[in-house]
């Protein structure tokens, strides 16, 4: 709740707070008290501009009314919610607990709707056209940001529509993708492969594994040099989904192509995250984008 690194601040807010209605409440108070005479025409005898004159009328009723509602419901306001300082309030109202409120209370209206889906496989649901319409509405809700709209990434961010996979394509890996969120490692690899040239050479190597554009003779001198990525990569440079390690045959890019992007990929490695939506989505909500982006390049006719 409190941003402070001591309670200084939180005194010094709700000091100057409680000084303040108090000081309201005096000022009326004192005001009150005083009775000017008056003189026998109802004024306070006090004239400018030659004959504008001060009426002595007691302030009316109702305004002293308001004035003492709005210092007790002020007080009353504090005492129940946050506001003085870094104290809670007596009904221990938060924001977060008014959003979780909203959130679980949308939730549960929205059961019904998704407990249709509940019996249904992935490829069903992605073929029914009222389960792809709310997946559609999830993805650009909570995915189009990093993936697109489209869904199909950018630099850094996978395309999720090609049939091309990092982690894998099948229903119960997309949807552990989404539930746990997934990280993917390249260790810095230079040392482990040896001089710049090297390095280059091993870049080259790469590049033709997709039949990219690339210098053959370097390619040639580099191959050795494979063994080191072959761990992740697998020998022939197809990748593992076990380990989030891409298919490095498919001309299929995530981090740039050519010599200069491989040579950064070896020399400095990448961490790259996909986070957890679970407690940001319900399990219901995860099925249904599952099915969705399972859906994308599993159409009749997509490319894949
Ligand atoms: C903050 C950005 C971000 C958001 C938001 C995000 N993702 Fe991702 N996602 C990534 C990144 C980055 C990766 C690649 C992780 C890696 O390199 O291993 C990824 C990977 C994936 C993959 C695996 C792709 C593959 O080739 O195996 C799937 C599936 C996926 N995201 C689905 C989703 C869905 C569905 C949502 C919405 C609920 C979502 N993502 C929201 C950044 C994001
Ligand atoms: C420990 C496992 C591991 C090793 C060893 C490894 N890589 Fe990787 N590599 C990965 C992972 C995981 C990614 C994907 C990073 C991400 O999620 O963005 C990756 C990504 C790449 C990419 C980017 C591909 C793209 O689509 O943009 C290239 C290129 C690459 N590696 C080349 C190599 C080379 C060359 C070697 C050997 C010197 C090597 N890797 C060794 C795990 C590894």
């Amino acid at each position: 709740m409190s941003d402070f690194t001591s309670n200084f601040w939180s005194f010094y807010v709700a000091g100057i707070t409680i000084i303040g209605i108090v000081a309201c409440g005096l000022l009326l108070w004192i005001t009150s008290r005083k009775k000017v005479e008056a003189t026998a025409d109802n004024t306070t005898g006090h004239v400018w501009d030659e004959d504008l004159t001060e009426m002595n009328n007691p302030m009316p009723r109702w305004w002293m009314w308001l004035f003492i509602i709005t210092l007790v419901f002020g007080a009353g306001y504090l005492a129940a919610y946050p506001g003085l300082g870094t104290f809670k309030g007596k009904l221990g109202w938060t924001q977060l607990g008014e959003y979780q409120a909203e959130v679980d209370k949308a939730n549960a209206e929205l059961q019904p709707l998704y407990a249709r889906f509940e019996a249904m496989q992935p490829q069903e649901m992605a073929a029914d056209t009222a389960a792809m319409a709310i997946g559609e509405r999830l993805f650009m809700n909570n995915c189009a940001q990093c993936h697109g709209s489209d869904a199909r990434g950018s630099k850094g961010f996978p395309n999720l529509a090609d049939g091309d996979w990092l982690h894998g394509g099948a229903p119960d890996q997309i949807q552990k993708t989404i539930h746990d969120g997934r990280i993917g490692v390249m260790p810095p690899m230079a040392a482990a492969v040896g001089s710049p040239e090297d390095v280059r050479n091993l870049a080259h190597y790469v590049l033709s594994l997709s039949g990219s554009p690339h210098d053959s003779l370097k390619a040639s001198l580099g191959k050795s040099k494979f063994t080191a990525c072959a761990a992740c990569h697998g020998m022939d440079g197809k990748g593992n989904v076990a380990l989030g390690a891409p298919n490095l045959t498919d001309d299929i890019w995530l981090h740039g192509w050519g010599e200069a992007a491989i040579t950064a990929m070896i020399n400095n490695g990448k961490t790259n995250e996909m986070p957890a939506q679970t407690g940001k989505l319900t399990d219901a909500q995860i099925k249904v984008l599952t099915a969705y982006v399972w859906g994308l390049s599993n159409k009749a006719g997509a490319p894949r």
